[in-house]
């Protein structure tokens, strides 16, 4: 007997779709039209994920690092692997707009510089002519780039605002991985990177409250592109505090770019946090939870957006809910060292 699944969208729209028995929600939900963001559809991920308002359902993988064991307890599932057993709501914290657009688009991008911008940082810029400028992607969202010379893809943040000239991915450089040794030893200007975008849900909202943005990392990407769209736009009528962790000083990378946010965003604040700095470091040291401004932060609503790899994010989901702050809206994004 199929299921009635309602899926309600942060922007208050709720769309319908029958489920058969033993069918992947995530299928269900295509098959009708409802295009929830996916990437892995492995469990991996995490992009296709949601949270279950009523009804049961069984979740055939899910990786710890998509969702933890806090998330299970508060019924997130990840859409692609979820079974429904009964009639079902589900409730997705992004517009329904993301899902009814056309879908990733696949297109090719020329390189046209590599920057090494810290020892174990670098920014890829693709050219991708008139089809990339028309690029429908929001600020946040990623790409999926085809490693050339291999089979193998990996995920970006666009670095870039939409609209702009060229694409910009920041990758970190490993110390061996297919998209560390390619950039390293065999990219030239002038090579073809085939790529799928946008992909993704994690997205700068609307701006109503004030902005935390939380780095890890080249979790950077992300917030650079919001940050150049919001400078374009002349600031977001809020203020945003970008907070930037790495493990060492040298790993800092765009202090200049990040700089002139200050120039073109009113209330701009950055914070550089180095969790292992070396005696010349005279910043703030250890991890960004610790140096959050709890007593600034507790009366006031605001939306923090996290992006980079889960022990950041977790801390900061931890920091959160231990001071009490679940008034503020989260958003984002975990990576995995694999994706470079
Ligand atoms: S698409 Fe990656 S976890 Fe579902």
């Amino acid at each position: 007997m199929p299921y009635k699944v309602a899926f309600s969208f942060a922007d208050g729209k709720t769309l319908f779709c029958q489920v058969q028995g033993n069918e992947i929600l995530l299928d269900a939900a295509l098959r009708s039209g409802i295009k929830i963001p996916l990437d892995c559809r492995e469990g991996v991920c995490a992009t296709c994920q949601g949270r279950c308002e009523s009804g049961q359902y069984t979740q055939d993988y899910v990786d710890d690092e998509a969702l933890s064991a806090q998330d299970l307890a508060e019924r997130k599932v990840l859409t692609c692997q979820t079974r429904v057993q009964s009639d079902a709501a589900f409730y997705f914290d992004f517009d329904s707009s993301l899902c009814g657009s056309a879908g990733p688009a696949s297109l090719q991008g020329t390189v046209s510089r590599v920057q090494q911008v810290s020892p174990t940082t670098a920014i890829l810029h693709l050219e991708t002519g008139a089809v990339g400028a028309a690029l429908d992607y929001l600020p946040g969202q990623y790409a999926r780039l085809k490693v050339p010379g291999t089979e193998l893809r990996r995920s970006y943040s666009f670095a870039s605002a939409p609209g702009a000239s060229q694409l910009q991915f920041l990758i970190r450089l490993l110390p061996s991985g297919v998209m560390s040794d390619y950039m390293r030893e065999r990219c030239q200007v002038g090579d073809v990177i085939e790529l799928e975008a946008p992909l993704g849900a994690f997205y700068l909202r609307h701006v109503d409250r004030p902005l935390l943005l939380v780095a890890g990392g080249t979790g950077l990407s992300a917030f650079l592109g919001m940050l150049d769209q919001i400078a374009v736009q002349g600031g977001c009528g809020q203020p945003v505090h970008l907070y930037y962790g790495v493990r060492d000083a040298a790993d800092l990378c765009e202090l200049a770019r990040i700089a002139a946010y200050a120039e073109r965003i009113p209330g701009f604040r950055f914070t550089p946090v180095v969790s292992e700095p070396d005696a010349d470091w005279t910043g703030k040291t250890g991890y960004i939870a610790a140096h959050l401004d709890v007593a600034a932060l507790r009366d006031q609503p605001f939306d923090v957006y996290l992006c980079g790899p889960p022990p950041m994010v977790e801390s900061i989901k931890t920091w959160r809910s231990d001071h009490g702050l679940e008034h503020s809206r989260l958003y984002l994004e975990k990576f995995t060292e694999s994706n470079s």
